[in-house]
């Protein structure tokens, strides 16, 4: 590299003085988020996690928050964050209003006597919302989180094949939507993860993605094409 000239080096030093600048402004982000646990098989996932120093976001759903505490309790100690996916995994659409307003008040207070906090972020389970879903999601203050890529990983359960789906959809600020109740996901992520890392990515929760861009209540994110 050749050296910079006096102002370059200046905005170099200044940028370098900058922490308010979001981290996936000067990184290459990616968010991978785990579905439909805490799960027997998350502890492997989260050891893999570890080695590679990646942060991810799982979406709980909350009776087995219930039934796994100290799990639940490990997936924040290290690092990772937890949305709520709701208490049993219904289609929210076809729930009456206080149905929905259940699942969700529920699978919240589970999470929040299990690790001292509520959930800031949801996810649909199927990612099945619609307009009175997301009135009431605004109401709950939540916005909901969708994705750029799903692997359906819960379909192939193969480990290579979602190896391969998962490095096709990886891209820059993506949000990889995977299932920590399969297997074979958890048995592709370090080949995932090193691949990946080689390319230069970091792996972040989906709010360190979002750091610099308020998301607002009941907003979906990242928001769908509209409809023709
Ligand atoms: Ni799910």
């Amino acid at each position: 590299m050749g050296l910079l000239s006096a102002p370059a080096a200046a905005e170099a030093g200044k940028k370098a003085d900058e922490p308010s600048k979001a981290y996936c402004a000067r990184y290459k982000c990616i968010a991978l988020t785990f579905d439909d646990g805490p799960w027997p098989y998350t502890p492997e996932l989260l050891d893999t996690l570890n080695k590679h120093k990646a942060k991810a976001t799982f979406f709980l759903l909350g009776r087995k928050v219930a039934s796994r505490p100290e799990l639940t309790q490990r997936i924040v100690q290290e690092g990772h964050e937890v949305g709520n996916h709701t208490w049993d995994h219904p289609d929210l659409t076809k729930l009456s209003d206080d149905e929905v307003m259940q699942e969700m008040s529920s699978t919240s207070d589970v999470i929040e006597q299990t690790i001292g906090e509520r959930p800031a972020m949801m996810r649909p389970p199927n990612g099945a919302t619609d307009a009175r879903v997301t009135r009431l999601m605004t109401e709950l203050a939540l916005p909901q989180i969708l994705w750029t890529g799903s692997t359906l990983d819960w379909q192939a359960r193969d480990t290579k094949v979602i190896t391969a789906r998962t490095l096709k959809l990886a891209k820059r600020n993506g949000v990889i939507l995977l299932h920590d109740i399969v297997p074979q996901t958890v048995k592709a992520m370090p080949t995932v993860l090193s691949t990946l890392e080689k390319e230069g990515y970091h792996f972040v929760t989906v709010t360190t993605l979002l750091q610099g861009r308020e998301l607002e209540a009941g907003e979906i994110y990242p928001p769908r094409p509209k409809k023709k």
